[in-house]
């Protein structure tokens, strides 16, 4: 089944939006296998966003991803990359559909609360990043049976 890595950013700690945006996932119907609080430290922020190397938001980009704790996630289901993504919204807040996540809860880009997998591959990568196989779960959930086929 697929897999997708989310991160819920400091910012979202901090503020106090954890329950409800975990709530969100579970809602739709995406089953949780995955989760810890934890600190990324600078290698692991310069690894996690290596594709922006060079950009100019990559150094503030790492510094707001390494400045306080933040939850790491698996979230499994069919299509769950795209659906996370969906969820989620648009990169920047300010424009994300008021109804996903980005566009409910945040203000700026800098600040956008949730990381999100952009394709299988980078889910794949990104997992392997941040937990050990044995930190996953796989399990069967009740009324499974009921989101698919
Ligand atoms: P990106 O991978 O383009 O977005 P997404 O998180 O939706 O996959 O960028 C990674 C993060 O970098 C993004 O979540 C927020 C930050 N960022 C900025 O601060 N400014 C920018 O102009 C961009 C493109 C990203
Ligand atoms: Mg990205």
């Amino acid at each position: 089944m697929e897999k997708t890595f989310i991160m819920l950013k400091p910012d979202a700690v901090q503020r106090g939006l954890v329950g409800q945006i975990i709530g969100r996932f579970e809602a739709k119907g995406c089953k949780l296998v995955g989760m810890k609080l934890m600190n990324v430290d600078k290698a692991l922020a310069e690894h996690h966003y290596a594709e922006h190397k060079g950009k100019g938001f990559f150094e503030p980009t790492v510094a707001y991803i390494t400045s306080s704790p933040v939850v790491a996630m698996v979230w499994e289901g069919k299509n769950v990359v795209t659906i996370a993504r969906e969820l989620m919204g648009a990169t920047n807040p300010a424009s994300a559909n008021p109804g996903s996540i980005r566009g409910s809860f945040g203000m700026d880009i800098s600040r956008n609360v949730i990381h999100g997998s952009d394709s299988v591959a980078s889910a794949e990568r990104e997992i392997a990043l941040y937990f050990k196989q044995e930190e996953l779960c796989d399990y069967r959930k009740a009324g499974e049976e009921w989101l698919n086929d």
